[in-house]
């Protein structure tokens, strides 16, 4: 099976897990980036991010060269913005016509994951929902218990997908 991970990461923690997974996955890795990235490291960021989810706002991504048409299983990650997917993503759903394939989601977030992944199933609903998993701040934490979280987590996916 033919997987992909697809992360948009701002400061880190989420690529951190999303090239974890893609790792014992052995899958390709799509991370998408911002042609103009908030610059912002201080308090501002919070409020520029915050106001991109208020506006829905949808960021130009730089250039990627992966499909995910190509490929059999999606996974998605996202830092979580205001209760729900960062910008990037917003973008790259209304790029990608993704329907027909097995969609699992990861989140990174500090306090409150909120609607996250309720509002990932909804934009995703042509898609056979497999699995979603959430991690607190990885970076800040136990990066090895966040690593063994991933380990398992993969595993249960593999298990599904051949159960399937
Ligand atoms: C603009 C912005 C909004 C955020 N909103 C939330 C939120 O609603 N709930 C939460 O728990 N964390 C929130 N956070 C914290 C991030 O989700 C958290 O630090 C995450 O681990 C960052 O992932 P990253 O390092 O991949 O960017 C927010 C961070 C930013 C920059």
């Amino acid at each position: 099976m033919k997987s992909l991970v697809v992360y948009y990461s701002f400061e880190g923690d989420t690529k951190f897990i999303g090239d974890a997974i893609a790792k014992e996955l052995e899958a390709d890795v799509l991370e998408l980036t911002l042609v103009k990235e908030v610059k912002s490291k201080d308090y501002m960021k919070t409020y520029l991010g915050e106001k991109q989810v208020l506006m829905k706002t949808e960021p130009l991504l730089k250039l990627y060269d992966k499909k995910p048409q190509d490929y059999d299983l999606i996974i998605i990650g996202t830092p979580v913005w205001s209760g729900t997917f960062a910008p990037a993503l917003r973008t790259f759903f209304r790029l990608e016509e993704i329907k027909g394939k097995n969609i699992a989601f990861f989140y990174c977030f500090t306090v409150k994951a909120g609607r996250v992944s309720r509002r990932m199933k909804k934009r995703l609903r042509r898609n056979d929902f497999i699995g979603d998993i959430g991690f607190k701040d990885p970076l800040k934490g136990d990066k090895d218990i966040a690593l063994k979280r991933v380990e398992r987590w993969v595993a249960g996916l593999k298990e599904y997908l051949t159960d399937k």
